[in-house]
């Protein structure tokens, strides 16, 4: 999704615009663009008139390019800026759709994330009083818009307020202009995130706390119906329907991580270094929260008492992509642990569907960024409905961990890479835990019971390190190459590891885009056995447990028809038959999802990997979709 930066920094101090700007938008490149650019003001040696003017570089693919023009030196000599990536929406990827955009006058430039509902109407409006467009997008509208009441006003903030109350739609927007020499850099939040921090000589502004991190670790992040105007030192946070001059407080939130976390500290792609980082995960996720004597578990947030847990009659789990197979899991879960019913939806479909949420619901949001459009507005559909809502979430401060009543925080740190990796096998603990506690408050987990589920995590971090090892991922690299010309893969599995199936396949498709899906074993006798051949691969998930010997028979049945089997699992039997085999320490079967699921995560990550793909940057693909 786009990413949004802005910065103005004291003239004379040693940080130069342009740099600040491109390494703000460097942390930025993981959420997936296919343009960027920047604008300065910058006022003109010999220029008669006090006012800066904006000079904006854009450029079309990636931030090498946008660099590259940068070389001239034409924006060099300002100390105020925006900067933007765009995942393009209104209008093909290309220099003149890329931001910022800057209307007739060259005194603003604007940069934009989101989408305005009604440009068609707004830009007829403006192009039947004379407004020429230099682009296809619906940011020029806005831009438009501001730039004509800047034009009257001479104020930044009250034009954009004036220009976004006539917008419609959701955004995350960053202006800079200058008139008659007074220079403002303002910008706005009605939905996609927006976080901003003084500094000690300047101010910053950006769509994700990565990009401000090299520069503070005290950040304020708005919340929808804000602006803020920034001014070196100083920020001052309004709302856009209040009155200028009236302003609001907001908590100034201390963030643990440091630029560090999000670095690649040696691996080639941050993919392969959040693979290696679940371990550590594991401990971040359990430590603090487990009470091994009694067989329980403590959130340190989520505030639920007993009773109230007690009420919980049935759970509806709200989630996209990978959070959605990681809530699958979780249905698995609770229903198998404490045996309330639960629904899963993508959240998408929840927000059409007319859903019904009886008294005793728990809306039950899964989600990485804690900033996907659709989760937010499914889990606010479900409060709007009747239901207590809470999150399973990794990013404190994130829109949804605000919006919802209680969250669970999974604690995997900055996952930089597209492909959710880590953030999944959090989400798995935290659904774990939570299913654990639910299980003991309703009494159909004893303590005994409990006990023993703590024993089995606790025991877990040496069986993921033991997959960890770089001879298990060589020889994972090496059974990659040995299916490199596969033309499809299909992964199986069933029970608690059937969503793995699906991550499997999701993890394979969205980096190296080949064909593969996910499938439930005892549903491929349905349909997808027709595409059985020796030309698709299909890995077949299996752990020793209840429905082993169905998971075998799903094998013998490919096998059948000449379909290479890789098998992946703690099943000796499933091992025995399988061409090649992805060994992996056996656990409960309740655990087994989060052991399973990391050579499924090598395999994409070495096949892609020979395939020469773009592993942390798939086409197409955003790290957090924030708009529908
Ligand atoms: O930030 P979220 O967890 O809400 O994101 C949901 C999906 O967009 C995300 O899991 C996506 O499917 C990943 N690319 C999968 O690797």
């Amino acid at each position: 999704m786009c990413g949004i930066v802005g910065a103005w920094l004291n003239q004379g101090g040693t940080e130069n615009i342009t740099d600040v700007l491109i390494e703000g938008l460097r942390t930025l490149e993981y959420r997936g663009y296919d343009s960027s650019g920047i604008g300065v003001l910058r006022t003109d040696i010999g220029s008669e008139s006090s006012s800066s003017f904006v000079r904006i570089a854009r450029r079309q693919g990636r931030l090498a390019n946008l660099e590259e023009v940068l070389k001239d030196g034409s924006l060099q000599g300002a100390n105020v800026g925006v900067g933007h990536t765009r995942w393009a929406t209104h209008g093909e990827p290309s220099d003149g759709n890329a931001h910022p955009h800057t209307d007739g006058s060259n005194h603003i430039a604007l940069v934009h994330n989101g989408i305005i509902e009604n440009y068609l109407e707004l830009r007829r409006e403006l192009e039947s009083e004379g407004v020429l467009f230099a682009s296809e997008t619906d940011t020029e509208v806005l831009t438009q818009l501001v730039g004509r009441a800047y034009g009257q006003t001479g104020d930044l903030a009250a034009s954009l307020r004036l220009a976004l109350r006539r917008v419609a739609g959701y955004y995350a927007v960053a202006v800079v202009g200058n008139q008659n020499g007074a220079t403002e850099l303002v910008c706005a939040r009605q939905g996609p995130p927006l976080c901003i921090a003084t500094l000690e000589d300047g101010a910053i502004l950006a769509s994700d706390v990565l990009a401000l991190l090299p520069h503070t670790r005290d950040v304020t992040y708005l919340i929808d119906g804000d602006m803020a105007i920034l001014k070196p030192g100083v920020i001052s946070i309004e709302r856009i329907d209040g009155e200028p001059g009236t302003s609001v407080e907001r908590e100034v939130t201390h963030i643990d991580w440091d630029a560090e976390a999000a670095s690649k500290s040696g691996y080639p792609h941050f993919m392969l270094k959040e693979i290696f980082e679940q371990p550590e995960v594991l401990g971040r996720a359990i430590f603090d929260r487990l009470k091994p004597l009694e067989g329980d578990v403590e959130f340190e947030g989520a505030g639920w008492t007993s009773a109230e847990l007690n009420g919980i009659g049935r759970v509806q789990i709200l989630a996209c992509g990978t959070a959605l197979h990681a809530g699958i899991v979780a249905r698995y879960l609770i229903e198998g642990l404490a045996r309330i019913p639960v629904e899963v939806d993508f959240a998408s479909e929840y927000r059409y569907c007319d859903p019904v949420v009886s008294p005793g619901t728990l809306a039950l949001a899964i989600s990485q960024s804690g900033e996907t459009a659709d989760t937010l507005a499914a889990m606010r559909l479900a409060r709007e409905l009747g239901a207590q809502t809470m999150s399973i979430c990794n990013v404190q401060g994130s829109t949804l961990t605000r919006d919802c009543g209680r969250n669970i925080l999974t604690h995997a740190g900055p996952e930089i890479g597209v492909a959710s990796t880590k953030a999944f096998t959090a989400q798995l603990i935290a659904a774990y835990l939570f299913a654990l506690r639910l299980g003991r408050a309703r009494g159909t987990i004893d303590e005994t019971n409990g006990r023993k589920m703590i024993e089995e995590l606790r025991h877990l971090r040496p069986k993921m390190e033991q997959l960890l090892t770089q001879e298990y991922s060589d020889s994972i690299r090496a059974i990659a190459k040995r299916h490199i010309n596969a033309k499809g893969f299909l992964f199986l599995g069933r029970g608690v590891n059937y969503p793995i199936a699906l991550e499997g396949a999701l993890k394979l498709k969205e980096i190296s885009y080949v064909h593969a899906e996910g499938y439930a074993a005892g549903e491929m006798k349905h349909g997808p056995i027709a595409l059985i051949e020796p030309a698709l691969t299909t890995l077949v998930i299996n752990t020793e447990g209840r429905v082993a010997d169905k998971v075998r028979s799903a094998i013998e049945q490919v096998k059948a028809r000449g379909g290479p089997i890789i098998a992946v699992g703690s099943d000796p039997e499933s091992q025995r038959l399988g061409e090649d085999v992805i060994d992996v320490p056996k656990t409960s079967e309740w655990l087994s999802p989060l052991l399973n699921v990391i050579p499924l995560q090598l395999f994409s990550y070495h096949f892609a990997d020979l395939k020469g793909c773009d592993i942390d940057k798939p086409r197409n693909l955003a790290k957090s979709v924030t708009v529908e």
